[in-house]
């Protein structure tokens, strides 16, 4: 099963969005498997941002991001990793389609509340990069399970 990397950026943590956007990705039938809050260290910031090193926003952007506590997840699920991209909506906030993540909350970019991975090859080094292997839960999400 698919796996993807999802962070709520200090924005939406201050702003209190994490139990919405959480409810978003539950309400979809995602599966969570790892969840955190933690302020991340500046190499984790530059090698998450890593093919953006170089950029006029890379300095901003990795200030922003290790500015105060993000959430960072492990989501699973069928094709998570593209699906997840459509609900968080496109990067700059004036691109962003109201009924996406970042559409409907955010209003400024690089303040655009979370980070989804873009390929199975970023997901698999973006959960590396915040979680350890034993930090991902292995259960079963069915509640038939129990039955
Ligand atoms: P990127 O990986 O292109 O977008 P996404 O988050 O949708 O995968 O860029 C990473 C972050 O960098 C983006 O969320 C916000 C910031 N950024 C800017 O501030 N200005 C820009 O022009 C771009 C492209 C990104
Ligand atoms: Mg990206």
């Amino acid at each position: 099963m698919e796996q993807t990397y999802l962070m709520i950026k200090p924005d939406g943590v201050q702003r209190g969005l994490i139990g919405r956007i959480v409810a978003r990705l539950e309400d979809k039938g995602f599966k969570l498997v790892a969840a955190k809050l933690i302020i991340i260290t500046e190499e984790q910031a530059k090698k998450h941002y890593a093919e953006h090193e170089g950029k006029d926003f890379f300095p901003e952007l990795v200030r922003f991001i290790t500015s105060g506590p993000v959430f960072a997840m492990v989501w699973e699920g069928d094709d998570v990793i593209a699906l997840s991209r459509l609900m968080i909506g496109k990067t700059k906030v004036g691109e962003a389609l109201p009924g996406t993540i970042r559409g409907d909350y955010a209003s400024h970019t690089p303040l655009n509340l979370i980070h989804g991975s873009d390929s199975p090859e970023s997901a698999a080094r973006e959960i590396a990069n915040f979680f350890a292997p034993d930090e991902l839960a292995d259960y079963n999400k069915d509640i038939a399970a129990w039955m």
